[in-house]
């Protein structure tokens, strides 16, 4: 059997949490790839993960480059690359330094990954997804971008912070853009099955929601310098294990959309089923008036940031 081989681009913390978190789940082999100043940094965590194989029990290849050579055959690309938020700095604010950071990363791709699934975390995402679905070329069903999960393990963690249950207990959705106006789907958020609204009251839902919705700013602020990282790597990891083990994960990721939920030529935070063709189904949900009239807000404020790329 053929070993299953991920390229990430980027070794800053997400990139190289990403690249510990496979590496120590065994999912595949890793190739951490940086720009030539910053090659020897990915060199020596690529090294120092491969070095804590034998005492967490897992083997497998671990590399740190700079030549796109070494991403050939990938099964999937993770695009980590370009500037963070810094506080104050809105997502926004990084569209178009990062939108030149996709188009050399996607000619890297195109040339020597071109069967590759490519999942976009790069703020701000829904943009970045686009421009790399656009430059690239590639089926809709293999250009990914993350922040549904990610959103959603936030607001899962805040609910069971108020409730005082386990995490892993509270299920739900959080759709649309990631930004200010994401969408937590309350009507399918269930806490080992019983919904929300029954446990908690309609104020501290509220609250949950606003502090979900400005969550990445949450730590933005905390940290002090730069973005979160955690959370942000475990969201890619679970949808890289849902393509690759063919899972078919009925998960939010961003994707682009034809006419589902009534948006075309977008990326945005969809319910998806992920398996092994990528997005292999956009799942659309009835949503209350008021649930798809947040979407379309949300889905506005995305069409504006991405009316700021230059190569459409
Ligand atoms: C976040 O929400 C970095 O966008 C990412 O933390």
């Amino acid at each position: 059997m053929t070993k299953n081989k991920i390229a990430i681009i980027g070794a800053g913390h997400t990139g190289s949490t990403l690249a510990f978190i496979i590496a120590e789940r065994a999912l595949a082999d890793v190739v951490l790839l940086e720009i030539p100043d910053n090659e020897k940094p990915a060199r020596g965590k690529a090294l120092d993960i491969k070095e804590s194989g034998p005492i967490l029990g897992f083997n497998g290849s671990v590399v740190g480059t700079s030549n796109y050579e070494d991403i050939q055959g990938a099964d999937i690309v993770v695009i980590t690359a370009g500037a963070a938020r810094k506080p104050g700095m809105s997502r926004d604010d990084l569209i178009q330094i990062n939108e030149n950071v996709m188009a050399q990363v996607t000619e890297g791709i195109k040339k020597y990954a071109p069967e590759s699934k490519i999942i976009v975390l790069t703020n701000p995402v829904d943009a970045m997804t686009y421009a790399v679905y656009k430059l690239s070329g590639f089926p809709k069903e293999r250009v990914l971008g993350q922040s549904g999960i990610l959103d959603t393990a936030r607001y899962r963690t805040f609910v069971s912070e108020a409730l005082d249950v386990a995490q892993t207990d509270v299920t739900g959705l959080v759709l649309g853009g990631h930004g200010d106006t994401m969408v937590p789907i309350l009507s399918t958020t269930l806490v080992g099955g019983v919904p929300l609204k029954a446990l908690l009251p309609q104020d501290k839902i509220d609250a949950i929601v606003e502090r979900t919705r400005k969550g990445g700013a949450e730590i933005v602020g905390l940290l002090g310098n730069g973005s979160a990282y955690y959370a942000p790597a475990a969201a890619i990891y679970e949808m890289a294990a849902a393509i690759l083990r063919d899972e078919k994960r009925l998960v939010p990721a961003i994707t682009y959309l034809d006419g589902e939920y009534g948006f075309k030529d977008i990326c945005l935070g969809v319910p998806t089923i992920l398996g092994a063709n990528g997005v292999e189904k956009v799942v659309e949900l009835d949503l209350t008036e008021d649930e798809q009239h947040q979407l379309q807000h949300s889905a506005e404020a995305v069409e504006e940031v991405k009316s700021a790329l230059k190569k459409k």
